[in-house]
């Protein structure tokens, strides 16, 4: 018989502990969640009495939270107090890539995750089941085994692999009905008791097909090479956009008619000015590393170079702004419009738009933002982040608005970098009329009307058109 959770703790209140368990708890009222992180101003923000505070912008979120919260969802900075409760602890803390000593810039950092396990193991006083919920590299429960079973207090741990499949600006609906729920475990008896108690947990809305069960490595692996399959796919159609625009084929139309062939299907074949988010680049670097230390340098080049692809893409657009503002952009205003890697999200982790910027700033250009959902904190804590030039220079030469009128205010340029639905909803007229003129328009989402657009008057280049 497996076990029956009654009492569940998440530590990391991130982009994936917080939907997730918010989602469980609506779902298990008879379960206790508890959600605990080390950062004290992210728990208070989740304990904001107003929801719509949490930090975690994601639609529907709010609402789930107001549910739930003092129900059976609790924040906490109190971590220990959460591991001795807990049948079943999710390890949701962030896995960066490392930037310092032995597979720098590529490998995962898996120091949060190895504290974690300490922690664990020292406090824990009953047996529990550790679910790994972080993105991590294949054969990381080998480490967590280790450090629990040698600094343990002689409980029984049992270690799952549970990858977390949503995307950031879908995240309900994608826990709510999620393609497939993947639960890897250890192949003996016990291993296969917690992949059986960590399914009950799901059943409580997740159709019993759609929960897969393979053993931890495939686990951990699919969710890398997931993610790399997905970016590959933008990679690709980002470098046909360039040559859209050089052969007047339109990178639309090209995409459509490679989308209905249902072998390939229509998703992620949207053209942009770069993939950004948490994921994509930390994970397909990930797996170049992993390839690298087996030997395999053709199987890592070749994932190397969706990155490649990636980066180019976002330099190209940029040089594109700069080439067609008459080879300099030196004090011009240039107005971006979206600064979180996707619509809907206030994340900004490897968002195109960072880089983008940083290059006109290179270029001496003066910039203005708006995103509806980001603060102007983070926006220069991103740009300091690349260390290119200093925060003092950085909040001199861009200014945050949040009103994009202002920020197109007597702008050379406006450049779209991340699709919210609002800004199809502008005024694009009053807009142009504010600008100076020849007002040049750069849609790296193409996301807006461009007949329009050239009817009111704007000079308008979109990704993949010629
Ligand atoms: C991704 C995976 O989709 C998700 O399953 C995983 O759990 C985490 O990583 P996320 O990073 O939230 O999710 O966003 P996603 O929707 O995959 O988009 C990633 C990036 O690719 C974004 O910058 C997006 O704008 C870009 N993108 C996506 C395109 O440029 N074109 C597309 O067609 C699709
Ligand atoms: P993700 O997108 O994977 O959810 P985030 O960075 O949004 O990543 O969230 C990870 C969270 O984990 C952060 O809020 C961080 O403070 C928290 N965290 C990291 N290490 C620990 C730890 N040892 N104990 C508790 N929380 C931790």
């Amino acid at each position: 018989m497996a076990k029956s959770i009654k009492n569940i703790c998440c530590i990391g209140a991130g982009y994936v502990g917080g939907p997730t368990m918010t989602m469980i708890a609506a779902k298990c009222p008879h379960i206790i969640v508890n959600v605990v992180d080390i950062n004290e101003k992210r728990i208070a923000a989740w304990n904001d009495p107003d929801v719509e505070n949490i930090p975690i912008y994601e639609p529907g979120l709010s609402d789930l939270v107001g549910q739930t919260r003092g129900e059976n969802l609790f924040f906490s900075t109190d971590v220990d107090a959460a591991i001795k409760a807990a049948d079943m602890i999710f390890i949701s803390v962030n896995t960066p890539t490392k930037t310092y000593g032995v597979g720098k810039g590529m490998a995962a950092d898996l120091k949060y995750i190895e504290l974690c396990a300490r922690q664990i193991a020292a406090v824990a006083t009953t047996d529990k089941i550790i679910v790994e919920k972080s993105t991590l590299p294949v054969r990381t429960a080998e480490a967590l085994r280790s450090i629990l079973d040698h600094t343990g207090n002689g409980v029984q741990f049992d270690i799952l692999s549970n990858p977390e499949f949503l995307a950031e600006g879908t995240a309900v609906s994608d826990l709510l009905h999620p393609d497939r729920v993947l639960i890897g475990g250890e192949q003996t008896e016990n291993g296969k008791k917690a992949q059986k108690a960590l399914v009950d947990v799901y059943s409580n809305w997740v159709p019993k097909e759609r929960i897969l069960m393979t053993n931890v490595w495939s686990s951990e692996l699919s969710k890398l090479t997931a993610n790399a399959f997905l970016a590959q796919r933008v990679s690709s159609i980002n470098a046909l956009s360039e040559l859209c625009e050089v052969t007047e084929a339109d990178v639309n139309e090209v995409a459509r008619a490679i989308g209905t062939d249902s072998r390939i299907g229509s998703k992620f074949l949207k053209a942009s000015v770069g993939f950004g988010g948490s994921c994509f680049q930390k994970d397909i670097l990930n797996l170049v590393y992993i390839s690298q230390t087996y030997g395999l340098q053709e199987v890592a080049d070749y994932w190397e170079q969706v990155i490649i692809m990636n980066d180019h893409q976002k330099r190209r657009f940029a040089k594109k702004i700069v080439k067609t503002l008459f080879n300099t952009v030196s004090g011009k205003k240039i107005a971006i419009m979206g600064w979180s890697f996707k619509k809907d999200t206030n994340d900004t982790r490897e968002s195109a738009a960072i880089y983008v910027a940083d290059y006109l700033l290179n270029e001496q250009a003066e910039i203005t933002v708006y995103d509806p959902k980001v603060t102007a904190e983070q926006i220069y804590s991103d740009l300091n982040y690349l260390g290119t030039r200093s925060d003092e220079e950085n909040r001199r030469l861009l200014k945050v608005v949040t009103d994009p009128k202002i920020a197109v205010e007597k702008a050379h340029a406006t450049a779209i970098l991340t699709e919210w639905d609002e800004f199809t909803e502008f005024n694009w007229k009053n807009m142009y009329d504010s600008m100076l003129k020849p007002a040049f328009l750069f849609d790296g989402r193409m996301l807006l009307d461009h007949e329009e657009l050239k009817s009111i008057g704007f000079e308008v280049y979109t990704i993949g058109k010629g």
